[in-house]
């Protein structure tokens, strides 16, 4: 199997797999970086989220053999989850079941590093591709304007 060297979360990391994997099941499978979720595997509903040089992609329709950049996931977010906008989703005790979290944060993320300030639009703008089934938008809203105001 074809050999690839990753930057993930500021590391150097080498893998053997197809040069069609999804860089999801990279960072799970062979990585064990399981803090990004598959949800449903055709880039609809955010729960794979990770940044490619500082942008919100999804991760389970992205081949391992196109990414060039650094990778961040959720566990790279921070050094000791101390991030802002973790601390806001902890403040406003965002998630229900969880699952969509991850991905829901590191959009956030994305959103307010290239918009520090976002307007109510914008930010249903950004979040827009991410799917919570327990039905939380109402605090994740809340918590990305708390993180917007550090
Ligand atoms: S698992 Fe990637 S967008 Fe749903
Ligand atoms: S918190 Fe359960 S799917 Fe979002």
């Amino acid at each position: 199997m074809p050999e690839f060297n990753l930057n993930i979360n500021g590391q150097s990391k080498t893998v053997n797999v197809d040069a069609d994997t999804p860089l999801l099941w990279v960072l799970r499978d062979e990585l064990r970086l399981v803090g990004t979720k598959y949800g449903c595997g055709i880039a609809q509903c955010g729960a794979c989220t990770v940044h490619l040089d500082g942008k919100a992609i999804r991760s389970c329709s992205v081949p391992v053999s196109s990414i060039k950049k650094e990778v961040t996931t959720i566990e790279g977010l921070s050094d000791d989850a101390n991030h802002p906008l973790q601390n806001a989703w902890r403040e406003h005790d965002v998630p229900q079941c969880g699952y969509c979290q991850s991905g829901q944060i590191m959009s956030a993320a994305a959103l307010l590093a290239s918009n520090p300030k976002p307007s109510d639009e914008e930010i249903d703008d950004a979040m827009r591709g991410n799917i919570c089934r327990c039905g939380t938008y109402i605090r994740i809203k809340k918590a990305i304007k708390t993180a917007s105001k550090q």
